[in-house]
């Protein structure tokens, strides 16, 4: 359980809160590049971390992220024009570069001089392993890129989705480092809607509810083993990656591994940026099929927007004879079972009336982590990841050992881990 001050503390990413200033300290997704699709296309708008913001690529291709609002009279620069390298405003018609400069002010007679005073909140962003990324940070804390595995691999190696949660960043993500729900959440009669990577893994995960976890916290975030019984007296280890602020790897024993990032949008909504890569080869058609289905690692969207194919509004498609028959939930697709239960918490779960058991170590390890960091940025301590973006790029496994000792297995399979040297 949690407080109700820790949970605001963790929960809470508007600008000024703790949270939200460690996650300016990083680098995260915030569109893909279909939304800005070429030079003085459409501009859109984007909320993240509680700030109201607009997008647009300029006449040279340039990304500008700039505050929604007019720095004149506030009006909303979404309606305006994007045109000959700047956004401009259609009320009074001031016009903003990518980099936030008033470049021209039509309604004011040049002497005052004025357009020179006025400047528009702009971030940086960067295009970068198939995702728009934003820096909202102080400027002289901006770190280089984040050196994701997925980010660094030929496009074609992986599949990428956004969608949206109704639900604050933090219990959405608390499902990626909870391996046990998916003996529980997930548990499927028929293995014939999975892809045959899924499926492998499901069998593991079905026979053993009730996994030892083995946590290591890291200067990355953590990474921990789970421990299965598996046949022949040896075990199903998975061990999965979090990185921080709220970036999952999920281990399969099949590629493609997933990763996710949860990116608040506020306290209350998230976007989830999804890729499911393969490090060795490109993704085969077959594999981009599956994913296209929305029954795997992400759903399927209604087109022109991020929300779920299936989702509250549609009670998530639970079909009760489908859940009799053996589908845990009666809802179709691991992805939307996941949402569904996230989001039937509440936007923010109430922690205080929580009651977490052994099962829940990742959970308890990554809140006091986060919080701590939260903290001691307050106190002037910097986060140390940002600026180590090789340490990033760690990989989730999913293997069957003979061995009971996690840190056998890291050893064993420590190349393919990918974790930081010491
Ligand atoms: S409100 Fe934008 S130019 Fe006046
Ligand atoms: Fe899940």
């Amino acid at each position: 359980m949690l407080s109700p001050e820790d949970n605001d503390l963790l929960s809470r990413v508007g600008p000024g809160t703790p949270m939200g200033e460690l996650f300016r300290r990083f680098w995260i997704p915030a569109l893909i590049p279909e939304e800005l699709p070429g030079p003085d296309c459409d501009p859109v708008r984007l909320r993240l971390l509680g700030e109201d913001l607009v997008a647009f690529r300029d006449t040279n291709g340039r990304i500008g992220i700039l505050d929604e609002r007019c720095p004149h009279r506030r009006a909303s620069m979404y309606f305006g024009r994007n045109e000959e390298c700047g956004l401009r405003c259609v009320y009074h018609g001031w016009k903003f570069d990518v980099d936030g400069n008033c470049v021209e002010m039509p309604n004011e007679p040049p002497e005052t001089d004025f357009k020179h005073k006025v400047r528009m909140k702009a971030y940086p962003s960067a295009e970068w392993g198939g995702y728009i990324w934003i820096y909202m940070g102080p400027a002289d804390k901006k770190p280089p890129l984040p050196e994701f595995e997925w980010a660094t691999l030929p496009p074609e190696n992986r599949w990428q989705k956004k969608w949206h949660y109704n639900a604050n960043y933090m219990q959405g993500f608390e499902g990626e480092i909870d391996t046990c729900h998916t003996t529980f959440l997930h548990r499927f009669v028929d293995f014939s809607t999975l892809s045959p990577g899924l499926a492998a893994a499901h069998s593991n995960w079905q026979n053993d509810g009730m996994p030892s976890i083995h946590i290591r916290p890291t200067d990355y975030g953590l990474y921990y083993g789970s421990q299965r019984d598996a046949p022949d007296g040896a075990y199903n280890w998975r061990i999965t990656q979090w990185i921080l602020p709220s970036n999952s790897i999920i281990p399969h024993p099949k590629y493609p591994i997933s990763s996710r990032a949860y990116i608040p949008i506020d306290d209350d909504n998230t976007f989830v940026f999804g890729t499911s890569f393969n490090p060795e080869a490109p993704m085969t058609p077959e594999e981009r099929e599956y994913l296209e289905t929305g029954l795997g690692a992400a759903p399927q969207t209604i087109p022109g927007t991020f929300t779920p194919v299936i989702n509250r509004d549609n009670n998530y498609m639970l079909d009760r004879d489908s859940q009799r028959a053996g589908n845990s939930t009666g809802i179709p697709g691991v992805n939307n079972q996941d949402r569904a239960i996230v989001e039937s918490m509440g936007p923010i779960v109430d922690r205080e009336n929580e009651h977490l058991g052994t099962s829940d170590k990742a959970i308890i390890s990554s809140r006091r982590q986060l919080m701590q960091l939260a903290k001691d940025l307050q106190n002037g301590i910097e986060p140390v990841l940002p600026h180590n973006p090789a340490m990033f790029g760690v990989r989730a496994i999913d293997v069957i050992s003979p061995s009971d000792e996690l840190e056998t297995v890291v050893e064993t399979h420590r190349e393919s881990l990918r974790l930081p040297a010491g």
